[in-house]
């Protein structure tokens, strides 16, 4: 299975969670893959990717049989969201995809920044109707994923053609990956309305995910916490566990 793992925004904790799951599933028994599929800000390597790779690999070993190259397929040198960077191919993801996939039971791709960062503007076949949420089904040329019809309502997609938009957004990839989507809201002042825009457009999209809390300090438990907790919210440091389970659909 695929996991998606996206944040309110840059320096959330993406990362500081994909490498506690690594740790989680692993310990589980699980063989686990990572993946950071387009990272920006290269100076010399990726750094996310080559922080979950390196974690990765000490424990599932078989990893060792592929590079960085292959975790972080797309890597542009300027700090900004992947559409203003460069031009991602999707192919080059698909690619790297297929060779780390039979490696692991479990893949855990880390995306840039938030949900509705752009990743490029969509090529002209991707304006057709087969680019949008149809029938349960989501197409880019080339990558086909068939996605469980009870995941995602047909609903969805009238919103989608009302957008009207032309460049994919990282939420998307969730879906170009069939991946269930993992939301890191981290604790800072101001989360509240990061998570409530979040999950409006979630929902409005009839996305199926799973968020969690990440404390970056205890003062989450008196500025924030107090509203929060009629959403039931997991927090990342406390219920892994209950994360790991529920992700994996237990
Ligand atoms: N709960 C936490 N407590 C303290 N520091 C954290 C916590 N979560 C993340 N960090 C630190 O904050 C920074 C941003 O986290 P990171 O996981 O890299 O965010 P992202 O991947 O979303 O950009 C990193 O330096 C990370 O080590
Ligand atoms: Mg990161």
């Amino acid at each position: 299975m695929n996991i998606f793992i996206s944040a309110n925004n840059t320096n959330c904790g993406k990362t500081y969670a994909t490498l506690k799951l690594i740790k989680k599933f692993s310990q589980m028994g699980y063989k686990v893959g990572v993946m950071k599929p387009i990272e920006t800000g290269i100076d010399k390597y990726p750094v996310d990717g080559n922080t979950l790779f390196e974690e990765a690999k000490k424990h599932n070993p078989a990893l060792s049989s592929l590079n960085l190259n292959d975790i972080v397929p797309i890597q542009f040198k300027l700090p900004a969201a992947p559409y203003v960077a460069g031009t991602a191919d999707l192919k080059k993801i698909q690619s790297a995809y297929k060779k780390i996939k039979p490696l692991c039971d479990i893949l855990l791709i880390e995306g840039a920044g938030g949900i509705r960062v752009p990743v490029r503007r969509k090529k002209e076949e991707e304006k057709s109707e087969k680019w949008r949420v149809e029938s349960g089904e989501f197409q880019v040329p080339g990558f086909k994923f068939q996605v469980p019809s009870s995941r995602f309502q047909v609903s969805g997609s009238k919103r989608m053609e009302n957008e009207n938009r032309d460049w994919i957004e990282m939420w998307e990839l969730s879906k170009f990956f069939d991946a269930k989507l993992l939301l890191v809201i981290s604790s800072k002042l101001g989360m509240i309305n990061d998570f409530l825009l979040n999950k409006y457009f979630l929902d409005s999209k009839n996305m199926d995910y799973l968020w969690a809390v990440n404390i970056f300090d205890e003062s989450y438990f008196k500025i924030t916490h107090p509203f929060l907790k009629q959403f039931d919210p997991l927090i990342l440091q406390k219920d892994l566990d209950k994360i790991a389970k529920k992700l994996l659909g237990e």
